[in-house]
């Protein structure tokens, strides 16, 4: 592939300015600074440097982003800033979305790429690729409103229940709860259906994927690809 269109297929702008990129000297692989734009590169395994930034090539990008309170999963938020914001320049051209959503107040785990046909796999309900949350409660949690997270509770808009893979108090007020699906507000409505309400919500896993410990709130980094969610093929 041509190193100035790499360069386009990674984010960094309309051709031209891709061209301009190189031409200035900006584009250096493997420590040398290549100026021409039609350079002839294997684009697999790929490690570019622009403006002093290394760039691992990736045809397609899946990143993990721990999601801060205050940010909207929306591209047109209303009332706070998107997500978005917190990823650099090229990843926001490149038109990474989020994997499904998460409620401007909730926080943790949080998928962006541009693959269309994976966003499909990840949240098709079909698939039952597992979500973890954290919950905290205003109230205390009893046996009954785990049982009936566990056993099922009907949600006003819909005629069959909906049930927690699995939920465990993990205190006095605080519950661990595993879904499959991902229905709108669907964490906090279930609790409100089995007595309780949610105080604050964060999401520790996604599949085989646990938010890094070491990951601060509105960081993100590259996932190798699908494999490191949803596990071995
Ligand atoms: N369920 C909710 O209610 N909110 C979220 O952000 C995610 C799951």
């Amino acid at each position: 592939m041509r190193l100035s269109q790499l360069l386009f297929t990674q984010g960094f702008g309309a051709r031209r300015e891709c061209e301009g990129l190189v031409l200035g000297g900006h584009v250096v692989i493997a420590g040398r600074a290549e100026d021409d734009p039609f350079l002839e590169v294997e684009p697999e395994g790929l490690v570019i440097s622009v403006r002093g930034e290394k760039w691992p090539y990736h045809a397609k990008a899946l990143v993990l982003l721990h999601k801060p309170a205050g940010y909207e999963c929306s591209q047109k938020p209303k009332h706070h800033p998107s997500v978005m914001s917190l990823l650099p320049v090229p990843l926001r051209v490149r038109g990474l979305q989020p994997v499904g959503r998460l409620d401007e107040d909730t926080t943790g785990l949080l998928l962006m790429t541009d693959d269309g046909a994976l966003i499909h796999r990840l949240t098709s309900p079909k698939k039952h690729v597992p979500k973890v949350y954290e919950i905290e409660t205003t109230d205390a949690v009893t046996e009954g409103q785990i049982d009936a997270l566990r056993h099922g509770v009907v949600l006003h808009d819909d005629r069959l229940p909906v049930r927690a893979a699995d939920c465990e108090a993990t205190g006095e007020k605080s519950l661990r709860m595993t879904l499959l699906e991902g229905k709108y507000h669907q964490v906090k409505r279930m609790v409100a259906a089995a007595g309780n309400t949610v105080a604050t919500l964060h999401r520790s896993r996604y599949g085989v994927l646990a938010l890094p410990a070491d990951l601060a709130p509105g960081q993100w980094r590259w996932l190798a690809g699908p494999q490191a969610v949803l596990g071995p093929a």
